[in-house]
């Protein structure tokens, strides 16, 4: 036999043990033998090195020689993903998604693997170079330490041109067996991944060839577009056929369950199954299963499925359009409490705010985060100059978490001032909470009057926070009636308001003045009545400000407590808050000034039928017709029904846009009446075909 034989020989023979202990975990020799054919190929290979196969079995070992990782210019982009941080804002992702399609998606859920991300070139079916992630554009060259992963293929079935991308990680267990084996505490690495990250970089491979990093691939592309599979199932099967480790926790989702578990079956994978609807069971589920996991996950990534889809989607600078990553832990920061400033709301509520050192927090600078009562600071020992982390979830506020290191400078717990930080007025407990009792408390007053004209209550465009606090300030508006009578000439030399915006807002005012009775009900600021009591009254004979008024002059405790879901103690609420001469005052200026004091005003100017009346509406999905899809919740109250953000026992009418999510099972689940856009449009006379029956009732509802 030549040297030459020998080699392709050892090669071939190597290949198919490492292949078999690998892939299935069963080895076909005894240790001894394999290491002593493997010792024997090393050498003649140190020999001969021309004879050496590109994808030797022992570039699995490893070598001493000093890696230098030169920079490699990708060929694929390698970009991260957006990210999602509640069940909603995935359930968005998949409905804008179809939206934007205009047609029916499927989604691929994966876990995300928190390991290295990187990128196998294999040319001509053998593996070429990996790549780590470096900047998207240009990595580094891995391979020889890449190469002794046994999960990656060395060569492929077939000559193919292909870029694999996928995560390379270290199993918890073999982490903690390795961290507790390092004597030197400074050489101990923080997690898997930290771990995982120095192997790849290991300048030799021998070294890196004693971890067992593993990994899993999930996406494949292929130089030769027709040999492309057209979706992300087929992508992963085919991926899996030519040797590629795949995770197998895989999850499917489609509009139904039975089509999600068909295309499943039909790329031959086996995955879990879900309708759209059942995604915060999913993502619970998942929650759940992560500790248990043998590998560290920080997320889910949900991707489309369809190529073509994912092809016209394209990119942003930074993501694919085509997949979003939902992540377990909400962003957290570390900042310094710089202090705590004190916020008085419109009904005198007194919230402490945390002042920070700015930090960047989930794609923002943060400056102040809330810090909720006085009991939140207690629970917390919250002192000014602490450092603290910060959260933000989704949308909401960022709030402050936890202490992390206690201020040097002998700062000790903060307590809120006894008097109000705006009025002086002397501060009150309620229920645990802190109030400014001072009804003219500017900062009430201000706060009562943007509330009045925000967008949710009365509506005046061009009446912000902002443009009240300068009137205020200007001595023209000072009440809520104000907005109604106030002289706005005196207002055009104010910094930032003009002529222009002065029409605009005597516009928007005009405009406020046929708002419907509930409407300036609730938006009048007393603590009890927002819009669902203010709703309750009128459905309950309180239809007029008369009415109201009378049952509080009478002290009528038993006509208000007898409202469903009011009780006694709203009942004496609303009797006092409504017995407040100042409140008084407003409501009879207002009335004055022209607004509905009456649910019979409504019924002359009425322009739209109040067809929804009782009514209690929630929407989920994405529409057609109304984008911002809160302007489907405009047409509902315009029409007299209520609008909810969740499905309960108490909603009446879900509609369900392209997409929706839990809710549509929530609703099928409480028997709550499932509403098309289709069909919402035709009810409020959106389409032509809206003739109703004979009797002139529309037919659905
Ligand atoms: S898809 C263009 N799938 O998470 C496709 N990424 O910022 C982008 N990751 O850099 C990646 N598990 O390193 C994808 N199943 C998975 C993943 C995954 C982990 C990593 C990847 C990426 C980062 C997202």
């Amino acid at each position: 036999m030549s040297i030459k034989e020998e080699i392709d020989k050892l090669t071939e023979e190597l290949k198919v043990y490492q292949d078999k202990y690998y892939k299935e975990g069963v080895s076909l020799v005894s240790d001894s033998e394999y290491d002593r054919l493997t010792d024997r190929l090393i050498e003649l290979e140190k020999e001969h090195p021309e004879l050496q196969h590109p994808d030797s079995p022992t570039k699995r070992v490893g070598s001493d020689l000093t890696n230098d990782f030169p920079e490699v210019r990708h060929t694929i982009p390698v970009l991260s993903l957006d990210k999602a941080y509640s069940d909603e804002a995935v359930l968005d992702f998949f409905s804008r998604s179809i939206q934007k399609e205009g047609g029916a998606l499927s989604f691929a859920a994966e876990e995300k693997i928190d390991g290295i991300s990187m990128v196998l070139y294999y040319e001509n079916g053998v593996l070429a170079r990996a790549v780590t992630r470096g900047n998207g554009e240009v990595g580094n060259d891995v391979t020889a330490n890449i190469m002794t992963i046994g999960a990656v293929p060395l060569s492929l079935p077939e000559p193919l041109d292909i870029a694999v991308r996928g995560e390379v990680y270290l199993n918890k267990a073999d982490f903690e067996k390795l961290n507790a084996a390092e004597s030197d505490d400074a050489k101990k690495a923080a997690n898997p991944r930290n771990l995982a990250a120095g192997t790849v970089r290991r300048q030799k491979s021998s070294e890196a060839g004693r971890v067992p990093l593993t990994m899993f691939c999930y996406e494949g592309f292929w130089a030769n577009k027709e040999e492309t599979p057209s979706d992300h199932l087929h992508i992963l099967s085919r991926l899996k056929t030519l040797g590629f480790r795949i995770n197998p926790h895989l999850a499917f989702f489609d509009s139904d369950k039975e089509t999600a578990r068909q295309k499943l079956a039909a790329a031959g994978l086996d995955g879990d199954p879900y309708a759209f609807s059942e995604l915060d069971e999913f993502i619970k589920k998942k929650t759940a299963e992560r500790k248990d996991l043998p590998y560290e996950i920080d997320g889910l990534v949900f991707k489309i499925n369809e190529l073509d889809v994912r092809e016209r989607f394209g990119y942003t600078e930074h993501h694919p359009r085509w997949a979003i990553a939902y992540k377990f832990e909400a962003p957290q920061a570390e900042a310094k409490l710089l202090g705590i400033t004190v916020q008085v709301g419109r009904t005198g509520r007194i919230t402490p705010v945390a002042e920070i050192s700015p930090t960047k927090l989930g794609g923002s600078t943060i400056r102040r985060a809330t810090l909720h009562n006085q009991e939140y600071i207690d629970e917390l020992e919250l002192a000014v100059g602490d450092t603290v982390s910060i959260s933000k979830r989704g949308d909401v506020i960022p709030a402050v978490e936890s202490v992390i290191e206690k201020n040097n400078e002998g700062n000790t717990t903060y307590t809120l001032p006894s008097l109000c930080p705006c009025c002086h007025t002397e501060i009150v407990q309620i229920g645990g909470l802190q109030y400014c009792p001072n009804y003219d408390c500017p900062d009430q007053v201000k706060g009562r009057i943007s509330y009045f004209a925000s967008t949710d209550q009365m509506d005046i465009e061009t009446l912000g926070p902002k443009t009240v606090e300068l009137l205020y300030d200007a001595g023209i508006l000072r009440s809520i009636e104000d907005i109604y009578s106030a002289d706005y000439s005196g207002a055009e030399n104010l910094p930032g308001i003009g002529e222009k915006s002065i029409a605009l807002l005597k516009k928007g005012i005009k405009e406020s003045l046929g708002r419907p009775f509930i409407t300036v009900l609730s938006s009048l600021g007393v603590a009890e009545i927002g819009r669902k009591s203010a709703e309750l009254l009128v459905k309950n004979g309180f239809d007029s400000m008369n009415r109201i008024l009378n049952a509080v002059d009478r002290k009528d405790r038993e006509a208000f407590a007898a409202i469903p879901g009011f009780g006694e103690l709203t009942a004496d609420r609303i009797i006092t808050a409504f017995s407040s001469p100042s409140l008084r005052k407003t409501i009879e200026a207002l009335s004055e000034a022209g607004l509905h004091m009456d649910a019979a005003d409504d019924e002359k100017e009425k322009s739209e039928e109040q067809i929804f009346s009782g009514e209690v509406w929630c929407i989920t999905g994405s529409f057609r017709n109304f984008n911002p899809r809160t302007k489907a919740l405009k047409e509902i109250e315009k029409r007299g029904g209520r609008t909810v953000s969740s499905v309960t026992s108490k909603t009446t009418h879900l509609l369900a846009g392209e997409g929706g999510g839990s809710k549509r099972a929530d609703a099928e689940r409480l028997g709550v009446k499932i509403v098309t856009e289709d069909e919402f449009m035709k009810a409020i006379g959106g389409e032509k075909e809206n003739e109703g029956n004979e009797d002139g009732q529309l037919l659905l509802f």
